[in-house]
């Protein structure tokens, strides 16, 4: 069953039914003030930082799920609805909601009134826009009572939620005109507040939310809007609101438009105030008068639109399958922005006081974001090495508000370092900037032991040297890629976390092939870029570990049909033939065919054709197999789950790219893609009831073949899938890859088809792409033809910034 279909044409998703499987949500603001909003308004607001700056109240896991948002209340005589149909949930005469790059409109219909809702967060703005608009459709003069709604957090999003003996007693508002300002804690440390405005003279106003509510009531019915009456309430303490009172006529055929502004401010500490106790208010009635027109904000919505044209013009593919066109065009472009934008921070299924910005999530999604811009991505490469620890192992994770490393998870993942040596070289290879290696980055964020980029680079190659197991495999640490694989954990207290314990280390034999492979990936494009940089001596030396690293995963990391997953803190294998249960993982097969690992040999093809054998399933490749049917002291979180879901044998679809680029290693474009089209949510639209999650994005986890429920995905937008899938269609399937002298073309499609065209801007040159494939191959270049010349390599060069060429690839 669908909910909505795909407006390519105006790159939106359009949802018809507001009784969407689970809350079909959308990103608005990309840099620095962003909100979260489902398609029935439920969602919250924050500045840079989900945890530490969070400036609407939201609840989790509530009942009804989605609770909470920017909701809109018409009281219409005798009856009370919302344009999103929650929170009312009254019928509506038409529902339409449509999620679009960053906006997005809902739009209600009740007895003749449409209600049309535009969100969005203007470019450069600090604030989110509302603009509301009252049309009479009816035949009869209609008076309107309208409320606006929105509940503020205390700014720490984690105390908000707990510190109730505090919290109930620093709430502070100001009203001044159609403005409320909420000012909680600003006379003492915050040099921040927050305001909601409209641009019309209201007729009262709420601040106080039980008040507005009334004690026993839920979103769904206000008293002051049953009543039809506002309170005027001043809040002290309790819980600050902010709701607009407006009195509205239209005529029949009269259309109203209201704009409501939902703003951030930060002061200087001697501009604080413009009296005593009375905040000042120049900055916030600056970004109010921007606004203050329906012309206004219709240039900046113009504006938004213009810069994602920009932004989704830079690689287009025309493949003939439009799901394909849609998803490599529009909505996985887009989600590769939202992850590089908040990692793992904030949806609605990372609550935001959880997690931060990841090392190795941050340098994944650099992957699918740097061609769109590159000068963030570069920044974000910064942020990211200068968490990092001199001896090259990392924090996991960092908060996005002072950028610094944050103890929670601490560190000792040992994978984490080798994904710098991706992100930057990602960026390189866009950009051909490799001055990014000079820049002086500190450890620790101590930038009085900072050293450049590209040190950092060797020391993240070195961790892995450094901390060798027995086998001379790396040592795992906490966990690899996978947080759920935590062989010196040893953990029977189920207070203690799995991410963070470490009961037993002395004398690990815990080491892991898939940082093997990773190794072996990364340590390669460590060695060209040292090349690359005429650093000969260290290419060698690094050349010698890779190649070791190679001969050990052959002889340690081979179980005979397989890669082996890793070795746990006995010295047993794990991912075996040998073992009962989770005899194979995904991850190292992904990373040792994609490092080509004794393909020559077949041991690529065997792996791969292992996976299809005993992984793949109707929904995606599952992470393990048979899943773990019970707990496992020595192997920590994997085996905690129930089977089928998350790191045990659910459909991690994260690592399932891994697999469909293995594959085009080998140049089976048919298996590649096959895997491909079961987990791009465009493919999944008409199972959205099993599905679950919103089909223009991906989910991290769908349920494996050993579920309850097999097919059904959860933790919809930040999830490496979105990033992966990217790079993996792009550039390995499609097969447009940036290199450091060039853009090489190398496809790797499904036999029957005829070919695709494509337009890639690279280093500001546009290459329009024709490939053809006359004779039904998958991958193979048999013709390069460049401005109608033909061309001796797939190498295209890079040309002049402002030029355009036409290449057409013939494959054979
Ligand atoms: C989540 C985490 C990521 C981890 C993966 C597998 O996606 O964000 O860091 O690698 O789960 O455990
Ligand atoms: C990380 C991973 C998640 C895993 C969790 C364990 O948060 O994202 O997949 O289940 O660690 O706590």
């Amino acid at each position: 069953m669908k909910y909505g279909y795909f407006d390519d044409k105006k790159r939106e998703y359009v949802i018809n039914n507001p009784r969407t499987p689970w809350p079909w949500i959308n990103y608005l603001g990309n840099e620095d003030f962003f909100s979260l909003i489902s398609n029935s308004a439920g969602g919250y607001t924050f500045y840079k930082d989900a945890k530490f700056r969070r400036i609407t109240r939201y609840r989790y896991n509530n009942v009804p799920m989605d609770s909470g948002g920017k909701y809109f209340y018409i009281n219409d005589g005798d009856c009370v609805w919302s344009p999103g149909w929650k929170p009312c949930k009254t019928e509506l005469d038409t529902y339409e909601c449509r999620h679009g790059m960053n906006y997005t409109n809902i739009k209600g219909e009740k007895n003749g009134i449409i209600a049309n809702v535009l969100y969005f967060v203007p470019l450069k703005t600090w604030a989110e826009v509302q603009r509301l608009t009252l049309t009479n459709n009816s035949k009869k003069t209609k008076k309107l009572k309208v409320f606006s709604f929105t509940e503020w957090c205390l700014w720490n999003a984690a105390s908000d939620m707990e510190n109730f003996q505090r919290n109930f007693s620093t709430g502070e508002v100001e009203i001044e005109g159609s403005v409320i300002y909420h000012k909680t804690e600003y006379k003492e440390r915050r040099d921040h507040y927050a305001y909601y405005s409209v641009n019309v003279p209201v007729q009262g106003y709420d601040t106080d939310r039980e008040s507005f509510f009334g004690l026993y009531n839920g979103f769904d019915e206000p008293q002051v809007v049953a009543e039809g009456k506002p309170g005027n309430t001043v809040a002290h303490g309790w819980s600050p609101i902010a709701s607009h009172y407006i009195e509205v006529e239209l005529k029949p055929g009269e259309s109203k438009d209201f704009i409501f502004i939902l703003g951030y401010v930060e002061n200087k500490q001697d501009e604080k105030w413009e009296s005593k106790n009375i905040i000042n208010k120049k900055k916030a009635k600056e970004t109010i008068a921007r606004f203050n027109s329906v012309s206004k904000v219709d240039a900046a919505l113009a504006d938004l639109r213009n810069y994602w044209d920009n932004l989704l013009s830079i690689y287009t593919v025309d493949s003939g399958d439009e799901k394909v066109d849609r998803m490599v065009n529009i909505w996985n472009q887009y989600q590769c922005m939202i992850t590089f934008c908040f990692s793992r921070s904030a949806s609605f299924f990372e609550s935001g006081i959880g997690r931060g910005m990841g090392f190795r999530d941050s340098n994944q999604d650099l992957t699918g974001f740097v061609h769109q811009i590159p000068e963030r991505a570069r920044e974000r490469i910064i942020d990211i090495a200068s968490t990092q620890f001199p001896d090259g192992g990392c924090y996991h994770q960092y908060q996005p508000l002072n950028k610094r490393g944050n103890n929670d998870i601490g560190g000792g993942f040992n994978d984490d370092p080798l994904w710098l040596i991706l992100g930057t070289v990602s960026y390189i290879k866009e950009t051909g900037d490799f001055g990014i290696l000079d820049e002086k980055v500190p450890f620790d964020n101590d930038i009085s032991v900072a050293r450049s980029l590209f040190d950092h680079l060797t020391v993240s190659f070195d961790h892995v040297v450094n901390n060798l197991g027995p086998h001379g495999l790396p040592l795992i640490g906490r966990a690899d890629w996978n947080d759920c694989l935590n062989l010196n954990c040893f953990s029977n207290d189920p207070n203690e976390s799995f991410q963070t314990t470490e009961n037993k280390t002395e004398g690990s034999k815990a080491e892991s092939v898939m940082i093997a492979g990773l190794f072996v990936v990364y340590g390669r494009d460590y060695i060209d870029l040292c090349k690359k940089l005429g650093k000969n001596k260290e290419a060698e030396r690094a050349q010698k570990l890779v190649d070791t690293m190679v001969d050990v995963i052959k002889k340690y990391g081979w179980d005979g049909e397989w890669f082996i997953r890793a070795y746990d803190y006995y010295g047993h294998k794990i991912g075996s033939n040998e073992n009962e249960e989770s005899k194979i993982f995904i991850e190292s097969q992904g990373w040792c065919t994609m490092a080509g690992i004794g393909k020559e040999e077949g041991l690529c093809t065997k792996a791969l054709n292992a996976v299809k054998e005993r992984l793949d399933s109707k929904y995606g490749i599952v992470l393990n197999n048979p899943a773990f049917t019970k707990y496992y002291i020595e192997y920590g979180e994997i085996s905690s789950y129930p089977a089928g879901y998350k790191e045990n044998a659910g459909v991690f679809c994260h690592n399932n790219p891994w697999i469909m680029i293995g594959e085009t290693v080998v140049g089976n474009g048919n298996r590649a893609w096959e895997y491909y089209k079961k987990i791009c949510p465009s493919y999944l639209e008409d199972i959205s009831e099993l599905h679950k999650t919103e089909p223009y994005v991906y989910a991290q986890m769908v349920a494996g073949k050993d579920a309850f429920k097999p097919g059904e995905a959860k933790n919809s937008w930040l999830t490496g899938t979105a990033s992966w899938n990217f790079y993996a269609v792009t550039q390995f399937m499609l097969g447009i890859r940036p290199e450091y002298d060039g853009l090489l073309i190398d496809p790797c499609i499904p036999t029957d088809w005829k070919g695709f065209k494509a337009v890639r801007k690279f280093r500001g040159a546009v290459y329009e792409i024709e490939v053809v494939n006359p004779y039904g191959k998958s991958k193979g270049i048999k013709e390069v033809v460049i401005d109608g010349q033909k061309y001796g390599s797939n190498l295209i060069p890079v040309y002049k910034s402002g030029t355009i060429h036409k290449v057409k690839i013939v494959i054979g």
